[in-house]
């Protein structure tokens, strides 16, 4: 269905799915005067919205793709972007390339502190989600063990920190194309105005639950440049507060999950909570 909506809108076009995504489908549009790329999810949901909202926001920023246009049909957006060049940055984790994955840390954190953070919420007059502490009402939650969430919770009960700025929300090695010109950072879906320590504490989780053996060189690495360019306040504590934060908000939203993916997530909400960052 989706394909034949793109060849309609777009005649002579050959579609070639695009992979590496871990919710939404998304097609490269190959054929048209630039390569494009659509990413298409359910036009109710908000996520997408939120996602327009930022790459508008930040459209001449060239750490991100250009949205070319949007458009719905079936109930469902479709959001058609310039396709950039590169690869995934979670492959060259993956490929065990360690010097360039350093060499990635190192620019997730300058990016980060420079192209992202350094955008306050008080200087743009641009709708996003507001990303507090504790972002979702935890009576949803009902389906973590009440003695964990209880801890959850007690370690939330912690001022906020910083200004609101943008925060990507799901930022990391995953979300970034690295090409030979530098980063692209891809999927604002879970954008919003909120502290430096959302973006920051998701990175050093990410890293330290999925590649472990490499986790404190490449945490200290996109630490270093990170705080070369800012001179907010990090510490193990705060990482560790924020990485729960985080993790309550994923959990928040897969409460129509299965029971597989669910305990999954309790597993990781119990780690975060005994973890050292
Ligand atoms: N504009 C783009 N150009 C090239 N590759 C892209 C682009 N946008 C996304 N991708 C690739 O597709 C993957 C999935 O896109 P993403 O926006 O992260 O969707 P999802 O919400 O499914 O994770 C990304 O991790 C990236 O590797
Ligand atoms: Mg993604």
């Amino acid at each position: 269905m989706f394909e034949s909506i793109l060849q309609r809108k777009y005649p002579n076009i050959t579609l070639k799915p695009l992979t590496g995504g871990y919710t939404n489908l998304a097609y490269i549009l190959e054929g048209m005067p630039q390569p494009l790329i659509a990413k298409i999810s359910h036009a109710e949901q908000l996520d997408g919205v939120a996602e327009l909202n930022c790459l508008y926001m930040i459209h001449d920023n060239p750490l991100t793709p250009r949205v070319f246009e949007t458009f719905e049909e079936d109930g469902f957006r479709f959001m058609i972007m310039d396709y950039v060049a590169g690869i995934n940055g979670q492959k060259i984790l993956d490929q065990r390339d360690i010097e360039r994955s350093e060499e990635l840390f190192d620019q997730l954190g300058k990016h980060l502190a420079t192209d992202i953070h350094r955008i306050r919420q008080v200087d743009i007059n641009v709708h996003l989600p507001q990303l507090n502490l504790i972002n979702c009402d935890l009576e949803l939650l009902d389906y973590i063990p009440k003695a964990l969430l209880k801890e959850a919770h007690a370690l939330l009960n912690h001022q906020d920190m910083g200004e609101p700025v943008l925060v990507h929300g799901d930022y990391g090695p995953h979300n970034v194309i690295y090409t030979p010109n530098g980063l692209s950072v891809v999927d604002w879906e879970w954008s919003g105005w909120g502290s430096y320590l959302q973006d920051i504490a998701w990175v050093i989780w990410f890293v330290t639950l999925h590649y472990p053996g490499n986790a404190k060189q490449l945490s200290n690495t996109f630490l270093h440049a990170y705080r070369s360019h800012s001179d907010q306040p990090v510490s193990s504590d705060l990482i560790q507060i924020y990485a729960v934060s985080r993790v309550l908000q994923v959990m928040c939203r897969i409460i129509h999950a299965n029971h597989d993916v669910k305990q999954e997530w309790i597993r990781r909400l119990k780690w975060t909570l005994e973890a050292t960052f």
